[in-house]
């Protein structure tokens, strides 16, 4: 027989397990996972407008390709910091240290440009926001980050 202490105990772990994970994970890496921040429309050439594109390999690397067309006013790459930050401004990743080695400015925006991270993945990004800031600490643009 079952005795009510032990369903007692049974019960107490199950809440413990279920308290811990309250909801079964769903961020993993996942090959082909895509996502995308778009910038939003404006026509102040100050602001960054364009897109830039996530999508993760087979290799477990995450290709990141973009083209922004607005809110480069000087070519100089250390002019602009890249982050990925969270709703409350918190910085998440910081890319400007590779990013900046692979775009190229062409006033008022940038070339076409990629490159393949491997220290994130895409669920870890989505929900968040891609900002591009100017040393003075100036937003210039921020689009949210979502998945495809
Ligand atoms: C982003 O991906 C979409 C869909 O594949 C594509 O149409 C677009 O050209 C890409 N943008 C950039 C900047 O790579
Ligand atoms: C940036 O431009 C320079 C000079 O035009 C070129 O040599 C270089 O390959 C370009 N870099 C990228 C990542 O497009």
């Amino acid at each position: 027989m079952i005795s009510v202490k032990f369903l007692f105990i049974s019960f107490f772990i199950f809440l413990t397990i279920i308290s811990v994970n309250p909801y079964p994970s769903t961020t993993k890496r996942k090959a082909g996972d895509v996502a995308v921040a778009t910038f939003p429309y404006s026509d102040n050439i100050n602001t960054v407008t364009g897109e830039i594109n996530f999508s993760e390999t087979e290799d477990k690397k995450v290709t990141c390709s973009g083209q922004l067309n607005s809110g480069f006013q000087n070519t100089h790459p250390d002019n602009f910091d890249y982050m990925i930050i969270d709703k409350d401004d918190k910085i998440i990743k910081d890319l400007t240290e590779k990013l900046s080695n692979v775009i190229n400015i062409t006033v008022p925006g940038t070339a076409p440009f990629t490159y393949q991270f491997t220290d994130f993945y895409i669920d870890e990004i989505v929900g968040n926001w891609f900002v591009v800031r100017r040393r003075s600490d100036v937003v210039a643009g921020k689009a949210p980050i979502k998945k495809v």
